[in-house]
Parts: structure tokens; sequence; C-alpha cells
């Protein structure tokens, strides 16, 4: 009897070291049958339990479930481990970012630019504002010509702009290409609801992904974010436009934070202003433009500008990020460095 004792527990003691030796899933599958399985020595032993000493029925059959259980544990935690392993050569072999494999399992979450777009989107909706969006690859038309910018016009010039090769689909609307701002959403929001009938007022923000052909540095990347608002409605004025963008900087900010607008130029505002974010050590960011729609706008989108008028804004979600988040670098935003991810 007690050969048999022995024998159950020298099956716990060589079977734990040859599962912990595997070195492949199929390996381990195979020695789990073989160990484990119906026709196991374990299982065999098992059965024989019948014919044991009912004296000694009792310690054999704690020594079998014991050896069984160890075996059991042993061969999850060493599937655990390759899996690990596997993952771990596949990351390296597509030479991946390491950080993600190392260690715990790892709860994942969304990328700071998805934070502040759905933050802003928040602060806009209390506002009253709804949203909208459009098209990322767009027409010449609705990404310059509505907006007041024909084809010679040298203000195009400020757009560093990618053309996409549309061949027989280039449209009689002009060209194809990236868009370089959201502002073509306000354009279609206005023809849309010209076209409707349901007309204005309208209240909107536009987040997107916007492209310029320009080379990343700390401050610019080509591909980045823009969130895009617009009002159309009767008597508005630029009063009303400051006031939105300041209510929207504290709602955002906190109270500690101001606004102030600096007058620039964009062919589709008029007049148009730069904005800027006061910065807690009293510097000033900027962080997009602004102004009072332009009437051409207004009728190329089908409104009358004797009865409505508007104004909008457009800024760099990125940047609302990078002072929001003190993000030294823009690069940091696409760089996929898990060190710099995991702090949002
Ligand atoms: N579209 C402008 C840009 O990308 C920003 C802007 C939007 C300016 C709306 C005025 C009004 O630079």
């Amino acid at each position: 009897m007690s050969d048999k004792l022995d024998e159950a527990r020298e099956l716990a003691r060589t079977g734990l070291e040859r599962i912990n030796r595997t070195t492949s899933v199929e390996a381990l599958d195979a020695l789990d049958s073989e160990l484990l399985g119906k026709r196991s020595r374990l299982t065999e032993m098992r059965a024989g339990l019948r014919d044991a000493d009912p004296r000694e029925r009792k310690e054999l059959g704690r020594a079998l479930n014991e050896a069984r259980h160890t075996l059991d544990e042993a061969v999850s935690a060493r599937r655990e481990e390759l899996a690990a392993e596997a993952l771990r050569t596949e990351l390296l072999a597509e030479g991946r970012d390491l950080t993600e494999a190392l260690g715990r399992a790892r709860v994942g979450h969304q990328h700071p630019i998805t934070l502040t777009w759905e933050r802003l989107e928040d602060v806009f909706v209390g506002m009253g504002f709804t949203v909208e969006d459009g098209p990322e690859v767009e027409t010449d038309w609705f990404n310059f010509e509505a907006l007041n910018l024909p084809a010679a016009h040298p203000a195009r010039s400020l757009w560093d702009t990618l053309y996409v090769d549309a061949g027989e689909e280039s449209t009689e609307r002009g060209e194809v290409l990236l868009r370089t701002h959201t502002s073509p959403v306000q354009v279609r929001t206005m023809l849309r609801a010209a076209a409707v009938g349901t007309g204005p007022p309208i209240y909107v923000v536009c987040p997107g992904r916007v492209y310029r052909r320009d080379t990343a540095d700390a401050t610019h990347l080509p591909v980045f974010h823009q969130i895009e608002g617009l009002v159309v409605d009767r008597g508005t004025s630029m009063g009303d436009l400051a006031g939105t963008i300041e209510e929207f900087t504290k709602a955002y900010f906190g109270e500690s934070l101001t606004s102030r607008l600096r007058p620039s130029y964009f062919p589709f505002t008029e007049p148009s202003a730069e904005v800027d974010i006061s910065q807690p050590d009293g510097s000033w960011l900027e962080v997009g433009g602004c102004g009072m729609v332009h009437p051409n706008v207004l009728v190329h989108c089908g409104l009358d500008p004797e009865e409505w008028s508007g104004f909008a804004f457009g800024f760099g979600i990125d940047r609302l990020a990078k002072i929001r988040h003190g993000i030294s670098d823009l690069r940091e935003l696409v760089a996929n460095d898990m060190r710099f991810l995991e702090q949002f």
C-alpha cells in the first residue's frame, strides 16, 4: 500500500517537473492528457481504489486527489506563461513597443485626444450646441471655394493642401483633397438647413480630423484635430462671439483662465480674429481663429445675408489638450509610448 502512496506522490513530483519544462502549448496539451487523461496512470490508480484495503483507501484517495489537483493547477499556470511568451515573441518580431507585454495585465483607456474631443463636445452641448460631422476627403468647393476662397486667392497658401488623385471621380465641384480645416462642415450644415427649408437658427460644433502638408514639430502635426463652431441667427454680433468664447474658456479650463481676440484675417469671416487663451504663467497661447461669417459664404450656402448673420470659430483640439495637460511636444500624442499614454 505505501508503495501506491509513494507512487502517487512521485507522479505529482515528476509530472510537475515535466510540465514546467514544456516549451509549447502543443507539448503541454499532450502532457496534460498523458498525466491526467482517461488513460493516465492517475486515472488507473483511482479506478483501482475499489480493490484497496478499506482502511488505506481513504489515505490513498486523498493522495491521488492531491496529485491531480497539483498537476491541474500546474498545467493552467504553464499555459498562461506560454501564451504570454508567445505574445512577447510576436511583439518582438513585429518590432512593437514591448512595454505593453511586460508584467501585469493592463486596463485600456481613451487616448488624450479622444478625452479632450469628448470633453469639448460636452461643454458645447451644455452651452446649447448640437454636434455635426462631415467627410475628411473633401472637394475644393467645400474646403475653399464656398468659403470665399476662389481658385487664385492668395490666402490659399495659408493651408498647405494634400490633394487626392481621384481620377475620373473628380467632380464638377473641383479637385478632391484632404480637408485642411473643419470649416467645410459649416458649409454642409448651412446648405442642409437651407435645402431642408428649416433654415437657421443654427448652433453647431463640428469636431474632426484635418490634414496639412506640414512637417511635424513640437507645435504642429500634419494630421491634427479641430473643433469648428457655427452660429447663424438673426442679429448676431461680435459681442456674442467674444462672449461665447469666453464662456467656453471658463467652462473648459476653469474660472481662472481667460480668452482674448486679436485682429486677424480669414477669407470666410469679416471681421476676423485669432483666439488666445491665458496661461497660468501669464503668457498667451493661440488656440484658433474666429470671426463673423462673411456674407459671401452665406450666399454660397443659400442663406440671405440681409436676414441672417452669424459667427464661426475653429480651435485646435490637440492644442487645447496640450494646454490642459501641459504637454510640451505635440508629437508625444502620436508616438504611442505607453509611458506617456498611461498618464491620462
Ligand atoms: N478654419 C480656420 C483655420 O483652420 C479657423 C477658423 C474657423 C477661422 C472659423 C475663422 C472661423 O485656420
